[in-house]
């Protein structure tokens, strides 16, 4: 009697044959029988490890905050602050730059502590006349969550960062308050 072990190694065998005996279909065989078929993909090919490693990195070039260009002559446009001693500056600017980089552009007093991403309230200014206020957009959803945190809030704030100068806005006066709050800095410590 034969022993299982061999047996079963025989099967085993025999199974390899039928399976290798069975015609595989080939890639060009599935393509010739489905004319429609498209590879959806394609991959580059490798030839060699070399090949990946010699890829280099590509950058973006940062979104510099606070960078300002000059403005042409003819085409500035006027905003003055007033900053927390009651001294008015004058800047003339591009249509299209931000409180918040013109104030740190010109080294005056506004923190920017989230970078101008509107989620603090460190760039608090207060538009000193109604009519200019009523000029800008309103405010979203998020810079209204953030005016809420800020100290000294009035009916005209807004967040420097999320006011951009347009030419309706050319001679637009804003105050700086007297203190900001700085959620990161004070509140977590
Ligand atoms: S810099 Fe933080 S909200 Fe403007």
């Amino acid at each position: 009697m034969m022993p299982a072990s061999r047996t079963f190694s025989r099967g085993l065998s025999r199974l390899s044959c039928s399976v290798r005996s069975a015609p595989s279909p080939t890639l060009s065989a599935i393509t010739r029988s489905t004319p429609k078929f498209q590879p959806r993909v394609s991959l580059p090919t490798r030839t060699s490890s070399t090949s990946i490693c010699s890829r280099g990195f590509s950058t973006t070039v940062p979104n510099r905050h606070g960078h300002l260009t000059e403005p042409k002559p003819g085409e500035e446009l006027w905003v003055t602050f007033i900053d927390k001693e009651g001294v008015e500056h004058k800047i003339a600017v591009c249509e299209g730059d931000n409180l918040l980089d013109i104030a740190q552009g010109h080294d005056l007093e506004m923190e920017g502590a989230c970078g101008g991403s509107c989620a603090c309230s460190t760039c608090h200014v207060i538009v000193k006349d109604e009519e200019f206020y009523d000029k800008m957009p309103e405010p979203e959803d998020d810079e209204n969550d953030m005016l809420d945190l800020a100290f000294s809030l009035t009916e005209t704030s807004r967040l420097g960062c999320q006011v951009k100068m347009t030419k309706d806005l050319d001679g637009l006066v804003v105050k700086l308050p007297s203190m900001t709050r700085n959620l990161q800095a004070s509140d977590f410590k």
